[in-house]
């Protein structure tokens, strides 16, 4: 029997669901579901972490990361540093359906989303601007002196809880499975930082023969662990999801680099099995199938990963 078509995502996902779900339901791509989900989350001013309302780096500017990936053709879309456009997932859609190319930074990924006429906008909110600078003010970097950015940035990150970051999710009717993020990235980063949304095998993957994963929480973790492609290699190899996952996040125990942070992951199986965690307690995630009226919530199972702040490779 075919698995009925869904989407899981991150909590702060959930908003977007039913623009996806409407896409599912009309026996759409599980691409174009994921880029209906995403723009809701971009567009919300509220959410500190993605999109508009991003908080910004240390130069106050807002930088985003999206990246999108086919697991029918294990194609990958991604724009990482993008200044002042809407819809950066979208962006990253139109990377994975028109170049030869996976990724694109800073400039030249403004430059192709102007070439293919994507809105721009001003993405830094009051409201974000005032959480910025209240932190470098609290940490005694305030003004930013721009000679020193290292050492502003070591001292703002410092015991950082590094959350937030959209991802999603879908299997369509067809039976492809499609992955997504998108995120502003954690404030107060290094002017072109770039975090794990936009690289895949980092941030998200998809395989159709097996499933996906997506995370969030401190990319720099899942860059260095390798989180979602691992997590779905331990699909293909017969786990389920929840010891796919389970899995991937003790790997991270063997990340030492000092800095802490947290991570959480997604997985959605190819027959519709999904699981979420956390290194933290108390997390959730959201789903829905087609034939659900509204979206559920489900606890994230907690891995505790181990990374205490410990600054020893890196003492100041
Ligand atoms: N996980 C999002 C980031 O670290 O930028």
């Amino acid at each position: 029997m075919a698995t009925e078509p869904l989407m899981i995502c991150s909590e702060n996902g959930a908003i977007g669901l039913e623009a996806g779900l409407r896409v599912l339901r009309a026996g759409g791509r599980a691409l174009d579901a994921l880029e209906a989900a995403a723009l809701p989350v971009e567009l919300n001013r509220q959410d500190r972490t993605v999109g508009i309302g991003g908080v910004p780096n240390l130069l106050k500017q807002v930088q985003l990361d999206a990246g999108i990936m086919d697991g029918a053709t294990l194609s990958v879309g991604a724009v990482a540093a993008l200044e002042g456009y809407l819809e950066p997932v979208r962006v990253a859609r139109k990377v994975l359906e028109l170049l030869p190319h996976s990724l694109l930074v800073g400039p030249g990924a403004a430059r192709f989303a102007q070439e293919h006429g994507f809105e721009q906008a001003e993405h830094l909110t009051a409201e974000a601007e005032a959480q910025w600078r209240a932190r470098l003010q609290e940490r005694g970097v305030w003004p930013v002196d721009e000679d020193h950015l290292t050492e502003c940035c070591r001292r703002a990150l410092r015991e950082e809880r590094w959350g937030g970051t959209v991802n999603f999710i879908a299997l369509d009717r067809a039976g492809d499975l499609a992955a997504c993020v998108s995120t502003s990235g954690i404030g107060w980063k290094y002017p072109g930082r770039v975090g794990d949304s936009p690289q895949a095998g980092a941030g998200f993957y998809a395989d159709n023969r097996c499933g996906a994963a997506c995370c969030t929480g401190r990319g720099e973790l899942a860059i260095q662990g390798g989180t979602a492609l691992r997590t779905v290699i331990h699909l293909e190899q017969g786990l389920a999801p929840l010891e796919a996952g389970t899995r991937a996040m003790q790997f991270l125990r063997r990340v030492r680099d000092g800095w802490g942070g947290g991570m959480n992951l997604l997985v959605l199986d190819r027959t519709g099995r999904h699981a979420g965690f956390s290194s933290v307690t108390g997390r959730k995630y959201a789903y829905q199938s087609i034939s659900m009226d509204e979206y559920a919530m489900e606890e994230r199972t907690c891995v505790e990963i181990g990374q205490e702040e410990t600054q020893e490779r890196y003492p100041f």
